[in-house]
């Protein structure tokens, strides 16, 4: 299989953050996943009063692609308002492990520094 368009979905995942709702944190995240099937999926984090309730960026655009039937997940990338790259939170990185394993994970700094990674280098020891 060819290489992902790691550009591409980075400009999907930039684009992304005007998508999100963050009137709590001002954290504007953007996703952007790329299926088997050649389909981006974006999302942006939604958060709530309730802030527990609330979901990133990368859990949105990936539960998106499983709710659209989609169960092979190629990539992921993903940008934060930061000078430096992300750290997904452990609840991505479980979901991320389960949802799409072996798939690339491409964190981005807002002024486009970046790092490959998987969900297997993000949430080692699971056997
Ligand atoms: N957030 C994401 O959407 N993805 C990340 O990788 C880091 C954090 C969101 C969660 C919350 O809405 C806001 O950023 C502040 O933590």
């Amino acid at each position: 299989m060819d290489q992902p368009d790691y550009a591409a979905l980075a400009a999907a995942a930039f684009a992304a953050r005007d998508l999100a709702y963050a009137p709590y944190s001002q954290f504007r995240v953007g996703a952007a996943v790329l299926t088997a099937s050649g389909t981006i999926f974006r999302g942006g984090n939604v958060e709530n009063r309730a802030l527990q309730a609330s979901v990133c960026a990368e859990r949105v655009a990936l539960l998106s692609a499983f709710a659209a039937g989609e169960r092979q997940i190629r990539a992921i990338a993903v940008v934060t308002p930061t000078p430096t790259v992300a750290s997904p939170c452990g609840f991505c990185r479980q979901v991320l492990r389960e949802l799409a394993p072996g798939c690339t994970v491409v964190l981005l700094s807002i002024d486009g520094k970046r790092r490959l990674t998987t969900p297997e280098d993000l949430l080692p020891g699971m056997g």
